[in-house]
């Protein structure tokens, strides 16, 4: 079951790891006051995850800085040769710990439910987060080759990408909402109000902040910002895994991007197979810059 639903991700040589530790994230410990950041592939995780930290740093972005080893949020269920898997990180972590997972909502391990922990999901439109994970999969050497644009749309169209199907996470995810305590976000509107929906989250935590460690930190998360961070650009990670040169991780931070690569036709094709896919459901997603 697990295998068919992420997609092609027990194809992919290096996360194939993922399926040795996968009894240990099933047994993972969620703690009380964990939160937890969950989204599929390329929707903006590398960006809630560094304004959750600011904020659970108080803004205090020199504190992040030195508290480094405890400020990555580790990825749940990564598992890879020669590092700590994200359950022995998170294991290490004191509380109040972030967690970072791509799962769908039923793969979650129990014990989130079972404490009830807080979840920020944040979802991004299909079009722009298919042609982010195009780029994604030509640079992140772990992926096999993309083949071409029109080859990969159509596996991302069949949930044959990592993590499976874009469709039924989103969903998944959406349905759930009232069952658990979900912030549900949208990268877009992150994108044209970051203040509004900073302060969203500040609320669903039951934090205030000041409203000049507000403003810091939204610089410090803008993507110009985070294009030049070392400690957010993936741009420490050796080349044999991740090569800048084909494309770089801080690849544009824009909204409507997917219109500079869809010919009509594949335009057209894809939106087919999109309304198919989300008839019946009450989420929808502003495509358009
Ligand atoms: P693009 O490839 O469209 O530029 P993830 O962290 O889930 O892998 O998502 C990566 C995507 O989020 C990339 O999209 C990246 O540029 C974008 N992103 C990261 N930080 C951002 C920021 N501060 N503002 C806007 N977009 C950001």
């Amino acid at each position: 079951v697990i295998r068919q639903d992420l997609g092609c991700l027990y194809d992919i040589p290096l996360y194939k790891c993922f399926v040795a530790g996968w009894p240990q994230v099933e047994a993972f410990q969620a703690r009380p006051d964990d939160l937890l950041i969950a989204t599929y592939p390329k929707s903006g995780t590398t960006w809630l995850s560094e304004i959750l930290d600011a904020i659970y740093h108080d803004g205090d972005l020199e504190k992040c800085r030195r508290d480094a080893i405890y400020n990555r949020v580790p990825f749940l269920e990564m598992k890879a040769p020669g590092i700590l898997s994200g359950v022995e990180q998170l294991e290490k972590i004191p509380s109040p710990r972030l967690v970072k997972t791509h799962l769908p909502v039923h793969l979650l391990p129990a014990s989130f439910q079972e404490k009830d922990c807080k979840v920020i999901y944040m979802a991004r439109n299909a079009k722009d987060v298919v042609i982010s994970y195009y780029y994604f999969y030509q640079m992140a050497k772990i992926h096999p080759d993309p083949g071409t644009l029109s080859e990969f749309l159509q596996a991302f169209m069949d949930g044959k990408v990592a993590y499976g199907s874009w469709y039924k996470h989103v969903k998944g995810w959406w349905e759930k909402r009232h069952e658990k305590r979900l912030l549900y976000l949208f990268y877009e509107d992150m994108k044209k109000d970051p203040r509004r929906e900073i302060q969203k989250i500040l609320q669903f935590l039951g934090k205030e902040v000041a409203e000049e460690t507000v403003a810091r930190i939204l610089h410090h998360t803008s993507f110009q910002e985070m294009k030049k961070n070392p400690a957010t650009n993936y741009e420490t990670m050796p080349t044999e895994l991740m090569d800048h040169s084909l494309s770089p991780f801080m690849r544009k931070g824009i909204s409507g991007d997917w219109a500079n690569h869809f010919t009509v036709a594949q335009n057209e094709r894809f939106d087919q197979h999109y309304q198919q896919q989300m008839a019946g459901s009450d989420l929808c997603f502003q495509m358009e810059a």
